[in-house]
């Protein structure tokens, strides 16, 4: 089946090619609304290593909120389970921006990947370092995953993301007024501003999400990498996360850059890039492109 892949990479990079309805790119921040929707990249690194790709591979794209997953892998690296005090593992059902559960459950974010939560991972991943010596610890372990020193933050973005953060601020201040930010919200931010603005390619990408596919090089231990899985299942796309459950069937992070990485356990690392975003802020084309190498390759985790 494997041998069928860089023709259905190129039938589905054909295909997304020709659609006209490509969703909207971000537009809070001129650097990513300036971004080409009429870009597309798709890469695959299987469990042998090899890899596949098509379309615009070479193009560095802004990570955004998929950073989160490697700062979560950083702060259970520094914290283990005592992480789960400050955050939880349930689905928001809300925007990643939202502001409105945290009232009710004492500024304790649902989970790891909406804002607030990925806020308070971020907080934890400092533990008493400056954002620079964490954000270099970062970059170490994505450089390492990937296997190429050549991914980087872009300085812009992260000036921009500062500049417009009001509701990130609004949320840290929350939490630090219950007392699950240790932190002042301008360090914490400063870090979380500039992780999601690492750039990288599909390629990169691709290469980087094998420490979660279980092959090498393993990163981290077999226990976290089943429970990172799950919550990018579970809460990988905020409110969009049951859809790409239904339509992909696999362990999925997305960016508001659109991009979007997705894990086959045992079998695969994606990644796709495609700037245009549905209404939950997930790339539209990027979503349909995994459900549709998903399908033909046949690799639901739910059989
Ligand atoms: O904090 C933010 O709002 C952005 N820097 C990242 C949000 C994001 O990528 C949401 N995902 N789709």
């Amino acid at each position: 089946m494997t041998e069928a892949i860089p023709a259905i990479l190129e039938e589905i990079r054909a295909e997304m090619a020709a659609r006209t309805d490509r969703g909207t790119p971000a537009d809070y921040i001129p650097e990513l609304a300036a971004i080409d929707p009429g870009q597309f990249g798709l890469s695959v690194v299987l469990a042998d290593g090899s890899q596949h790709s098509a379309g615009d591979t070479a193009i560095p794209f802004s990570i955004q909120s998929i950073s989160k997953v490697f700062a979560l892998a950083i702060a259970l690296g520094h914290h283990g389970d005592r992480l789960w005090a400050r955050v939880g593992r349930e689905p928001s059902g809300l925007a990643f921006n939202s502001i409105l559960q945290l009232e009710h459950e004492r500024g304790i974010p649902r989970n790891p990947f909406i804002n607030a939560g990925a806020i308070v991972v971020t907080d934890a991943a400092l533990a008493g370092h400056a954002p620079r010596e964490y954000l270099g610890e970062l970059l170490t372990f994505i450089r390492a995953a990937a296997g190429d020193e050549d991914v980087h933050i872009n300085a812009d973005v992260a000036r921009s993301e500062t500049e417009t953060g009001h509701r990130n601020f609004a949320l840290a201040h929350f939490m630090r007024a219950h007392g699950n930010l240790t932190n002042a919200p301008e360090l914490a931010l400063g870090a979380y501003f500039h992780q999601c603005a690492i750039e990288m390619t599909v390629d990169q990408l691709a290469r980087a999400g094998r420490f979660l596919m279980g092959a090498r090089p393993r990163l981290i231990s077999a226990d976290r990498v089943r429970r990172i899985n799950a919550l990018m299942l579970t809460c990988g796309h905020y409110d969009g996360s049951g859809d790409f459950a239904f339509r992909v069937g696999l362990p999925g992070k997305s960016g508001v850059g659109g991009g979007i990485l997705v894990i086959a356990p045992g079998r695969a690392s994606i990644a796709v890039w495609s700037p245009g975003l549905n209404e939950q802020g997930n790339s539209k084309l990027g979503t349909e492109a995994v459900e549709m190498l998903a399908r033909r390759l046949g690799w639901s985790i739910f059989g």
